[in-house]
């Protein structure tokens, strides 16, 4: 039997619903940030290393959201930073967000698979995003595609205490899919990319990954 991709649409209509109460999640005080939500501030900061590590990086930030981590790369020096996503609400907020930067930012709105993005790009940002993803490799493919230098991505892993929580929390409550990865299976895509230097950190219980050329 063919398999099938599953409809991301519930995922579209997720972050539709939720944008505004997903981009309050960065407002939490520095203390329950740093307690309990430390990988929103971590990725952020590994986006932030990578973008100075190049010279004015052209960035493409796959997934935006509400151009949370947009504004830090743009402060940390990005030469232009382009944003997909496929919620109308979130980019909404992250135009407001980024106004000041308006001469400097593209928001396309659309499936990244699907959207047309002119590259390359030096460094491109997969933050929050293949959690959602059923047909990572064909994303990760279409990155490596786009890009020059590096990719700064973060992955769920599987985690005995939280992860039934929060696959009952998203598939029951939200009726989203979500994935988990494993070091192996990120290793391997990553390689399958030509990526060389390959950094896998899992400072929680999910993954952060830095890969350059
Ligand atoms: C958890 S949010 C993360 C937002 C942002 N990267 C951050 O870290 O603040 C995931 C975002 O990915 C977007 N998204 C998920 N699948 C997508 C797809 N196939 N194409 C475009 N955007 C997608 C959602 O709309 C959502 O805004």
């Amino acid at each position: 039997m063919p398999s099938q991709t599953p409809s991301n649409a519930p995922v579209k209509e997720h972050f539709r619903r939720k944008a505004f109460s997903f981009d309050a999640l960065y407002n939490e005080q520095r203390f329950v940030q740093r307690r309990i939500r430390p990988g929103l501030i971590r990725r952020r900061q590994l986006a932030v290393d990578a973008v100075k590590s190049y010279d004015a990086p052209r960035v493409l930030d796959v997934g935006c959201g509400s151009g949370r981590v947009g504004e830090f790369v743009l402060e940390a020096g990005a030469r232009e930073w382009v944003g997909v996503d496929f919620s109308d609400t979130m980019l909404q907020l992250a135009g407001e967000r980024l106004e000041r930067y308006k001469d400097r930012i593209k928001l396309i709105e659309g499936d990244f698979l699907q959207a047309d993005i002119a590259g390359p790009f030096e460094v491109v940002l997969a933050l929050g995003f293949f959690d959602y993803i059923p047909n990572s490799e064909a994303f990760l493919a279409r990155m490596s595609e786009l890009c020059t230098g590096s990719i700064v991505a973060s992955f769920p892993g599987w985690n005995t205490l939280k992860g039934p929580v929060r696959k009952l929390r998203y598939e029951l409550l939200h009726h989203v899919k979500i994935y988990d990865y494993t070091a192996a299976q990120l290793q391997k895509m990553f390689s399958d990319c030509g990526f060389s230097q390959i950094q896998i950190d899992r400072p929680g219980s999910g993954f952060l990954v830095h890969a350059r050329r």
